[in-house]
């Protein structure tokens, strides 16, 4: 009997207690360790960017090479160290792609090369991906911290579970890009009213028992982000939809600065702007052919303005719908819109341009009047502010990004139109038509200068005042 107590108490007592000095000293150890290793006695601040698919040649990827030739222009006692999971590109290959396909210039970055990567991808996670994801990426931050210790530490990857590392262990200064925010409310919501989704699966969605479970731990995990999330000195994010999220997971936006995202512009604001009058009025419709961009709307837009105009008119107008396809569903998606045009009886008017080169999407920007955008919530929308660049006067749809970050429609700034449906959409191609020559001039400048702020001037700027307060700091403190 005696035996038998003290067996359960060495066993529930003593041992967990044990376990849980062990930790906490192995913590303090860590810390004591990653502290030291960050005061080094020279005069340049280590500033280190964790992007592991950094080779990708994405947006995101432009937002790095441009903070990174942004903080090397304006302070010259800086080394730049990127932390990258692409194993099998030499730094010479990574700086030539960014050259080739962002055209940015860079030297004298050093490479920290992490083999974990496998750990923060999905595939390897079936059921609970975000919490999967999330602990993999502390594996893999933990691994880049081992690798070396920056001063600050930039993550412009939304791997936000490794802030606390950096900010804890090693006492760096911590910032945020936030392209995306890893779990949002409108996924709670779904979960909640029992939506199907591509987060939310059919037998979660029926079952009232796992719909309360997922919901707690969604819960639970909006939480741990917010946690972690606030490890950040500096946040910024790169829309006000992303604005938003994060103020109302973090709920710190005295350091939360709105930063666009470069876009590359300048090439499109060259085009020349035709000046005389119409003969011919293109509309150009620039969107992946996938769904959710919601062309037959684009369709039946042009149906409505048919019954606006006349027929004189009707005869000049062309619509011309621009994007790639990726796989048979989207080209499935092109034949279902060839054959609604023939239903509405506009196909004469009508024309898709699939996988168009460069050159050919100039041309056809060049041959331009309007603009259409259609998708419902899109997050920002860059294709519209190529349009835009270019001199389209764009309609957009009046939610998401297009309404909150791009299209002005106050009468002494308007750079564009916004519509819901395609009543408001053919209407207000119609008051585009029938404007003088002076006043559709006029918003087709504002439509282009307006795009200068989403220019990498712009992101530099921005960026570098953002990150400002953390570079005047004394070293070592
Ligand atoms: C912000 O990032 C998200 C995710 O990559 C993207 O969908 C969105 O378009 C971005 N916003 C801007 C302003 O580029
Ligand atoms: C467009 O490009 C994609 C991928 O590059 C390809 O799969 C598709 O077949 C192309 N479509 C056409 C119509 O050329
Ligand atoms: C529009 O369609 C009519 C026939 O319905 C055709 O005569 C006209 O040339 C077309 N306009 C353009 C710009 O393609």
């Amino acid at each position: 009997m005696l035996l038998k107590h003290t067996f359960s108490f060495y066993f529930f007592v003593v041992l967990p207690g044990l376990l849980l000095v062990a930790l906490f000293l192995t913590i303090l150890w860590l810390r004591r360790h990653y502290t030291a290793l960050r005061k080094r006695n020279d005069k340049y601040i280590y500033v280190a960017f964790f992007h592991p698919y950094c080779n990708a040649g994405g947006g995101g990827e432009r937002v790095l090479w441009c903070a990174i030739e942004a903080l090397q222009s304006k302070y010259s006692l800086i080394k730049i160290v990127v932390y990258t999971g692409d194993i099998d590109a030499s730094p010479d290959k990574i700086l030539l792609k960014a050259k080739q396909r962002f055209n940015i210039q860079l030297s004298q970055v050093e490479f920290k090369y992490l083999r974990k990567r496998r750990w923060v991808e999905a595939s390897k996670y079936p059921l609970f991906t975000l919490l999967g994801q999330s602990m993999g990426s502390v594996i893999l931050g933990y691994e880049a911290l081992k690798s070396f210790v920056p001063d600050i530490y930039i993550d412009t990857m939304g791997y936000a579970f490794t802030l606390p590392l950096f900010s804890f262990l090693a006492g760096c200064r911590v910032v945020s890009y936030v392209h995306y925010p890893i779990i949002t409310r409108d996924m709670i919501k779904a979960v909640k009213s029992r939506q199907m989704s591509y987060t939310n699966r059919k037998c979660i969605a029926r079952n009232p028992f796992f719909t309360s479970a997922k919901l707690i731990y969604y819960r639970l995990f909006a939480l741990m982000y917010q946690f972690v999330g606030r490890f950040s000195n500096i946040v910024m994010v790169n829309s006000s939809w992303t604005e938003d999220h994060i103020n109302s997971l973090w709920k710190c936006p005295m350091l939360t600065y709105k930063v666009y995202p470069p876009c590359e512009t300048s090439d499109l604001q060259n085009i020349p702007i035709a000046t005389s009058s119409i003969e011919k009025i293109k509309i150009v419709s620039i969107s992946q052919f996938r769904k959710e961009k919601n062309h037959p709307l684009q369709l039946k837009i042009m149906y409505q303005l048919r019954q606006l105009v006349s027929e004189e008119m009707w005869e000049m107008i062309e619509l011309v719908l621009i994007g790639s396809t990726r796989n048979e569903i989207d080209e499935a998606w092109v034949k279902d819109m060839q054959d609604l045009a023939k239903h509405f009886s506009i196909e004469n008017n009508v024309t898709f341009k699939i996988n168009v080169s460069y050159n050919e999407l100039k041309k056809e920007l060049e041959e331009g009047l309007i603009g259409i955008h259609t998708m419902h919530n899109e997050h920002f929308g860059i294709g519209i502010v190529e349009c835009m660049a270019a001199g389209l006067i764009m309609i957009a749809h009046k939610s998401g990004g297009p309404m909150l970050d791009i299209i002005e429609e106050s009468d002494t700034s308007r750079n564009g139109f916004l519509a819901s449906d395609e009543d408001e959409y053919a209407g207000n191609i119609a008051i585009i038509l029938g404007l003088p020559d002076t006043a559709r001039h006029k918003i087709r400048e504002a439509a282009r200068s307006s795009t200068n702020r989403f220019s990498t001037e712009e992101f530099k700027i921005n960026f570098l005042r953002a990150v400002e307060p953390l570079f005047t700091k004394k070293k070592n403190s």
